[in-house]
């Protein structure tokens, strides 16, 4: 018998909080959820359960482009089948591993002295303003503009004006009118930008990838359009906010920000540690996927073909048979496993280790220059945007 859905999301969350009504779900196994917009969905907690779904070979994203996706909006305007999260492999290979070939950690770690460049030169602005800066407009909002405009060679101001349509678009609060002109006014700029690539060609990654040949294929002109689309969307607003999170959670828990500072050599945990506890997607707005055949759950219950599922990554990232304890911030667990902050499968972020670089040298600046670091203000008057898609810091003043 199938059960009726339960309405979702539960409720709008407060600052970093995770829902305690998500503990008796993960109990259950999975549920059936209805958002409100779209097909109905199935709702996934536990950790064993999202490996399942984010097998490709089960679970894929083409279905979505004819079904009413889930989600907390309408989300017709990103219906493009050529967009990387709508693709499925084999197409979805065959882009992605042109994108991915720009963002693998050794590529990354050559760019580790110009990033390092952008952060310094950041926080000499941060530290000139003297205490009470706001880390987020001053450091969160900037860096990634920098690296993803330097990536794709977008020069600096023309990076900044284009930056606002970014806004729009990932802001909830923007009328589908309003967000459909900043997708078209996205894609002419990006159309524009590659045209003058071609005219003359440089060593960015844009170049690479229009020259760029699979198998003796070159990439069809649309599928470079949102390939450089989804890295503006994927690798903006996605850092800004957990740069700022990150410092937020850091600054609120005193014996974490002092271990981290006692123990560098224990940097690596510590910072996986807090991409895992940090929830960083807010509760719906994950993408879905849809079943390609019958799938049973760890629970027995089973998800039919054609049926959607919701993969609440950062209710998994708690799941206490993985991670003992798992609401406790801890940078020294026995035996830290894979968490799934960049989701998992064919889908994960194609950015991930430019993430991390970021976050990185943005933790190990603070600690090197600001060791005394704290909150300018009380942490709950410390405002969270309700509006981004993400859990998102809208200012973050600090004091040293
Ligand atoms: C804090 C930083 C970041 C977070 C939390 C994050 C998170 C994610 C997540 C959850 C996905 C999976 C979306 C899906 O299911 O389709 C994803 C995909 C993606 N990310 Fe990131 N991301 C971050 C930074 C970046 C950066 C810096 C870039 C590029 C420069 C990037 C580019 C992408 C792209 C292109 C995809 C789509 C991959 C695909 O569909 O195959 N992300 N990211």
């Amino acid at each position: 018998m199938s059960q009726a859905p339960i309405p979702y999301p539960f409720a709008e969350p407060t600052r970093l909080d995770i829902d305690p009504r998500y503990e008796a779900i993960r109990e259950q196994g999975i549920v059936r959820i209805q958002l409100p917009y779209g097909e109905p969905s199935w709702l996934i907690t536990r950790a064993a359960d999202a490996k399942i779904a984010y097998d490709f070979r089960k679970f894929g994203r083409r279905e979505g482009l004819t079904h009413a996706i889930p989600g907390l909006h309408n989300t017709e305007g990103i219906k493009i089948p050529s967009l990387l999260l709508n693709m499925d492999p084999p197409e979805h290979t065959r882009i992605r591993q042109l994108a991915a070939g720009a963002f693998t950690p050794a590529r990354i770690q050559e760019m580790e002295g110009w990033v390092q460049g952008f952060t310094d030169e950041l926080l000499d602005e941060f530290e000139a303003h003297g205490p009470g800066a706001d880390f987020i407009a001053m450091f969160a909002h900037k860096l990634p503009v920098l690296v993803l405009a330097g990536i794709l060679g977008i020069p600096k101001d023309k990076a900044f004006e284009f930056k606002k349509w970014i806004d729009i678009s990932s802001d909830s609060s923007a009328t589908p009118e309003r967000k459909l002109e900043a997708r078209d006014t996205t894609l002419d700029f990006i159309r524009g930008l590659i045209a003058e690539r071609r005219e003359n060609a440089t060593d960015d990654l844009l170049s690479v990838l229009i020259n760029a040949r699979d198998e003796g294929d070159k990439l069809e002109e649309e599928e470079l359009v949102s390939l450089a689309m989804a890295l503006w969307h994927g690798g903006f607003k996605t850092t800004l906010w957990q740069l700022g999170t990150t410092v937020f959670t850091l600054m609120t828990h005193p014996d974490q920000w002092h271990d981290i500072k006692e123990h560098p050599d224990n940097m690596h945990a510590a910072l996986g540690e807090l991409w895992r506890w940090i929830p960083s997607f807010k509760p719906g707005r994950a993408f879905g996927f849809w079943a390609k055949e019958d799938v049973t759950f760890s629970s027995g219950q089973v998800v039919k073909q054609g049926e959607h599922v919701l993969i609440e990554f950062a209710v998994a990232n708690r799941d206490n048979s993985v991670w003992p304890d798992a609401d406790k911030l801890d940078f020294h667990r026995e035996k830290p496993q894979a968490h799934f902050s960049f989701t998992g499968g064919a889908h994960s972020c194609v950015g991930q280790h430019m993430a991390r670089l970021q976050i990185r040298l943005a933790v190990e600046s603070l600690i090197r220059r600001f060791p005394n670091l704290e909150l300018a203000i009380p942490a709950d008057e410390v405002e969270f945007d309700p509006d981004s898609f993400m859990r998102g810091i809208r200012k973050l003043p600090l004091k040293w």
